[in-house]
């Protein structure tokens, strides 16, 4: 009895620290974050786009993967920072991951703006 006990235990144990792993070390969606930059990011920082406050025209390629990893360290200081922090911490992962995959220098560029 005691044996059964303990082998529901670890098993249970084992369970929760792989969930726990994969929930923890889990990387952005590239797809979900291809999308997100859509609706969110590119309304902004497209060629043509207008409003009162239009960035520069932006796609992964406008970037190495090291300027990428930067501007999300210090997203804080962007002048477009506020519309970052309308964003959870799981959308900005997932932008991260489109835009970091697919910078100029990585393996896969992306091919199009
Ligand atoms: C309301 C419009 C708006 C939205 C939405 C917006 N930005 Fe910006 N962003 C700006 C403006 C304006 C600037 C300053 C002008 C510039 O540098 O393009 C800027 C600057 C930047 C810069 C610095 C420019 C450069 O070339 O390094 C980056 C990077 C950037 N934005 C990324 C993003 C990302 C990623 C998102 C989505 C999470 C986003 N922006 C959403 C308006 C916006």
């Amino acid at each position: 009895m005691i044996q059964r006990i303990s082998a529901v235990l670890i098993a249970t144990v084992f369970l929760l620290v792989t969930i726990g792993l994969a929930g923890a070390g889990s990387n952005g969606n590239s797809r979900k974050g291809k999308y997100l930059y859509r609706k969110t990011c590119r309304a902004c920082h497209k060629e043509g786009a207008t409003g009162d406050r239009v960035g520069k025209p932006l796609s992964p390629i406008s970037k190495t993967q090291a300027d990428w990893q930067k501007v999300f360290d210090e997203h804080k200081n962007l002048p477009c920072n506020d519309q970052w922090e309308k964003l959870s911490e799981k959308d900005l992962k997932d932008i991260y991951a489109y835009l970091y995959g697919h910078a100029f220098d990585s393996p896969s560029p992306a091919k199009c703006k």
